[in-house]
């Protein structure tokens, strides 16, 4: 099994489910063309998070990590009229691109993009808060910090989910080599430790390689 076929099945799977979609086609094409990294979640991991959102009934999203707004639309998408995401995005550049792609799906006063460090803006969202869903999606090794400030700003019963835990496999090498896996095994033993979450993680293959999301609920 190679990671063209998980492509192919992940191919598979939005042809049958995903009808085509000019709106996340044209925010993907804007990313390429602004020279944004392509590290968006990918088109069924989208939906999965907009599923995700809809089965917790989210009024008030937060994320960390915005990059051209992609998983922002999936998520916006999923709320009722009145909801909000506040999106949290460090690079202007990328805030910049976000900002049209989020226009353009039609959230722009549904969609709240704070730029700058992660970490100096979580603090002012207290105003925003509770959140019923958080996705964390930034730079790694802060993962355990933005998990902290997730918690923090949560409602109980509200949704934690993080990307990248897997990375092809690397989560398992203890040896602190490299920073973002560190960031992700100090997030998987501040999940263990701490009482007022239970969680769990779900490893994934498709046309993003060899990865997998955490899912927590805040009790
Ligand atoms: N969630 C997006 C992908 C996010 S990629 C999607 O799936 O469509 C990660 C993003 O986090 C990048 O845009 C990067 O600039 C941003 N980032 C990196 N460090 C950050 C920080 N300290 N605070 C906020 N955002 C940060
Ligand atoms: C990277 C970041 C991501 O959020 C992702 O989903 C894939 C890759 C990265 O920084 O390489
Ligand atoms: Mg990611």
């Amino acid at each position: 099994m190679t990671s063209a076929t998980w492509t192919a099945v992940d191919e598979y799977l939005c042809d049958r489910m995903l009808p085509r979609d000019p709106v996340l086609e044209a925010t993907q094409r804007s990313a390429a063309d602004a020279g944004l990294p392509a590290i968006s979640v990918s088109a069924t991991q989208g939906k999965f998070l907009h599923l995700l959102a809809r089965i917790a009934g989210a009024r008030r999203v937060l994320e960390i990590g915005t990059l051209a707004g992609y998983s922002t639309i999936w998520l916006a998408r999923a709320l009722p009229k009145e909801g909000r995401v506040v999106t949290l995005e460090f690079d202007p550049a990328h805030a910049e691109v976000a900002r049209a792609n989020i226009a353009r799906a039609g959230f722009e006063g549904i969609v709240d993009i704070r730029v700058g460090a992660a970490l100096e803006t979580l603090p002012s969202l207290a105003a925003e808060a509770p959140f019923d869903l958080v996705f964390i999606d930034a730079d790694k090794p802060s993962t355990p910090d933005y998990f902290r400030w997730a918690i923090k700003l949560s409602r109980p019963g509200a949704v934690i989910v993080v990307d990248n835990v897997v990375r092809n496999g690397d989560i398992i090498d203890a040896s602190g080599k490299n920073q973002d896996v560190e960031g992700m095994r100090r997030f998987f033993d501040l999940l263990a430790a701490e009482p007022r979450v239970t969680g769990t993680a779900v490893q994934t293959v498709g046309a993003k390689g060899y990865d997998g999301f955490a899912i927590a609920v805040v009790t």
